[in-house]
């Protein structure tokens, strides 16, 4: 594969063990990328990087959980230390415990807060200083079709959905001083094994059947990962959505719609100039 924009830089991912984290990294660790990937189930990260090595790869490991923002310094700090810099942060951990705010599951709302928002904060926190000082860097975060619109069963998750792209919209404004590109992906439904995080029995089930009929490869959110990094270093691509091209919006609203248009994916990228050059103030 001809040289571009992704080999050679180093990506630290979150929640690399299973589903867009793992398909993310086989996709740039195969175009020439040195990865640090991080989660929880160490059996997993430790069978992906022996793959990705196997393959020619360049990678390590640590034991991460991102609500811990210990754990997240020393995966970037694993980072530095092996590659000396840290090109793109990707805060992609998450979970979806979907149900009704009548069911009251506190700690399931906890647990989302912890890991979609403030694991968000830790990846922010551990990768921001080192990309000041290199005056340099991309951080991607891992929002949802449910960031974008809220439906019942689904209410916290796409607060904490809202949440990351808030907290994104504000990074990219503010690490403009120092060339720092900023990307929001929003998928909608693709095959991981996010739908086991749910705890609710009639939720789960729902879901898995879901996800079943609609849901598309992984590789889809690993080629969107991809091009916003390979875009030239004067291209900040902002916000990507996708998702399948038969999935409707919600149900509520598609029936509203004629079917050709409830059919219709929608993407959307949004382009900025990048921190420091002609033309780069809010539009
Ligand atoms: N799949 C979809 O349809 C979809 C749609 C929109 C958005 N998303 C978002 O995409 C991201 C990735 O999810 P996925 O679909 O790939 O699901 P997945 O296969 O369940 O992967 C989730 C990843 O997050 C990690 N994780 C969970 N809690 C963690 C913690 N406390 N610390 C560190 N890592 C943690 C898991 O690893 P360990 O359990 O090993 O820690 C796993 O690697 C999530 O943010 C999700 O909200 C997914």
């Amino acid at each position: 594969m001809a040289q571009d924009n992704i080999t050679g830089k180093i990506v630290v991912i979150t929640g690399a063990s299973s589903g867009l984290g793992e398909a993310t990294a086989r996709l740039l660790g195969g175009r020439g990328a040195g990865l640090a990937l991080g989660a929880r189930r160490q059996d997993r990260l430790s069978a992906l990087v022996t793959d990705l090595v196997g393959a020619g790869a360049t990678a390590l490991w640590r034991p991460t959980d991102v609500t811990r923002s210990s754990d997240v310094e020393r995966l970037v700090d694993a980072a530095i230390e092996r590659y000396g810099r840290i090109d793109v942060m990707i805060n992609n951990a998450g979970v979806m415990p979907h149900s009704p705010l009548d069911r009251c599951r506190l700690a399931d709302w906890e647990r989302m807060i912890d890991v979609n928002i403030k694991g968000v904060l830790c990846g922010i926190a551990a990768a921001l200083p080192h990309m000041q000082r290199q005056k340099s860097g991309h951080i991607i975060n891992v929002s949802s079709v449910s960031g974008h619109k809220v439906r019942p069963g689904a209410t916290v998750y796409a607060a904490t959905k809202h949440a990351v792209r808030v907290i994104s919209e504000g990074l990219r404004q503010e690490v403009k001083p120092w060339n720092i590109r900023t990307t929001i992906i929003s998928p909608g439904f693709v095959d991981t094994e996010l739908p086991g995080s749910i705890t609710e029995p009639d939720f789960a089930a729902e879901s898995r059947k879901t996800y079943a009929a609609l849901a598309i490869a992984p590789d889809s959110f690993a080629r969107a990962v991809a091009y916003a990094i390979n875009e030239p270093d004067d291209v900040d691509v902002n916000e990507i959505l996708f998702r399948p091209t038969r999935q409707e919006f919600w149900k509520s609203r598609a029936a509203r719609c004629p079917a050709s248009l409830a059919r219709l994916p929608l993407v959307i990228h949004l382009f900025r100039p990048p921190p420091g050059l002609p033309g780069s103030g809010e539009h």
